[in-house]
């Protein structure tokens, strides 16, 4: 197979990290024979700086052009995004820009911590029973991240404003994703929501229930988002299966199961729209252990394990890269953040080592 990736760095630790992945999907290439061209292009708070806008119209063009897309975490550190301007911030100028333009509705976020690896996660080991493996899917280009937003001191009011929508059409295709998602699985779907408040969440359930009587196979749950808040710290593996949320209940969520795991450095990220997507660690760009080579690339390699089965319908060669990561862990190997005081300084890897690792059990 011969496709093209367009791959944007990020700031901080993005570069690093990402290059881990491209190692990982270089091996790939050769171990499977296929044929993967890379075009790289600046995005995200350091693009700002260089080219006057997070996410330049080159990029927009290079994006355009791949048939997928690599993106590494952007931001840096509070003195240098304080001098960039509102609506020129990575997250409003880039990520969401990103989002909207190919309509990447469907957020994928993988909760997987085996058994043997539970000493990771901050909860106690038998919280964790057998282990976790739950796929959060995110509705990711609607909802209240996606409003009309209004700011009272610019209107002379003393208010601001989101407004939340959604539309059926919305609530429809991620429904319909999650829902063949835990049908492949044979696993349980857990529809997470505030119907008891939310009108758009009343709707989202209406509309997910009707999309359900097309998956008789599959076991429907309906949960609020406090309560789901709660369950996921007091009992997790009731989640093992598929999680539907919308977009913002999704954004709060998604790290909360990454402080289950133990390290948002644990999760994986890939955004979907019709045509292309995306993947992207969930989590930030850690300025502060940025160029020192100790950050872990576990999500940015397991995004590219994402972009190999969601972008390119490669099963196998996404199946031996998340084989090769946990196989890392099982030799005992940890990355800084994972390694408890004390913990042999022999196992303890930097990212260009654990990259090294995940690429030779690929
Ligand atoms: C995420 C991030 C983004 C979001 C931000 C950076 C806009 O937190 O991908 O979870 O809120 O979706
Ligand atoms: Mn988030």
């Amino acid at each position: 197979m011969k496709k093209t990736i367009a791959v944007l760095e990020g700031d901080g630790i993005g570069p690093e990290i990402v290059a881990e992945s491209i190692k990982a999907l270089r091996r790939v290439e050769t171990k499977f024979g296929h044929e993967f061209e890379l075009v790289y292009a600046p995005f995200g708070a350091g693009a700002y700086f260089t080219d006057g806008s997070p996410f330049p119209e080159k990029t927009v063009e290079i994006c355009d052009r791949a048939d997928a897309i690599i993106k590494g975490p952007v931001g840096l550190a509070v003195d240098k995004m304080a001098r960039i301007p509102q609506d020129m911030r990575p997250e409003i100028g880039a990520i969401l820009p990103l989002r909207r333009r190919y309509d990447t509705f469907a957020n994928y976020r993988p909760v997987r911590l085996p058994k043997s690896l539970a000493s990771f996660s901050p909860l106690k080991e038998g919280v964790l029973g057998d282990g976790l493996d739950i796929l959060m899917i995110r509705e990711l280009v609607g909802g209240i991240y996606f409003g009309k937003k209004t700011e009272g001191p610019q209107t002379g009011m003393q208010y601001a404003e989101d407004e939340c929508r959604y539309t059926d059409a919305q609530i429809r295709r991620v429904a319909v994703v999650a829902f063949e998602e835990a049908r492949k699985r044979g696993e349980p779907l857990t529809n997470i929501h505030k119907a008891n408040v939310l009108a758009t969440s009343r709707f989202w359930c209406e509309v997910a229930e009707d999309v359900g009587k097309s998956y008789p196979d599959v076991e429907y749950r309906s949960m609020l988002v406090d309560n789901a808040a709660f369950q996921l710290v007091k009992n997790p593996t009731q989640f093992n299966g598929v999680v539907l949320l919308e977009n913002m209940q999704g954004d709060i969520l998604t790290d909360q199961a990454g402080g289950v795991l133990g390290s948002l450095g644990l999760m994986p990220s890939a955004c979907i729209g019709p045509q292309k997507g995306y993947v992207e660690a969930a989590h930030g760009s850690a300025p502060d252990i940025a160029d020192q080579n100790k950050a872990n690339p576990y999500s940015m390699i397991g995004s590219v394990a994402f972009l190999l089965e969601k972008c390119m319908d490669l099963r196998r060669e996404s199946d031996a890269v998340w084989n090769a990561l946990f196989a890392v862990f099982e030799k005992g190997y940890r990355t800084a953040e994972l390694a408890p005081q004390g913990y042999d300084r022999a196992k303890v890897l930097t990212t260009r080592e654990f990259g090294d690792l995940v690429a030779d059990m690929i």
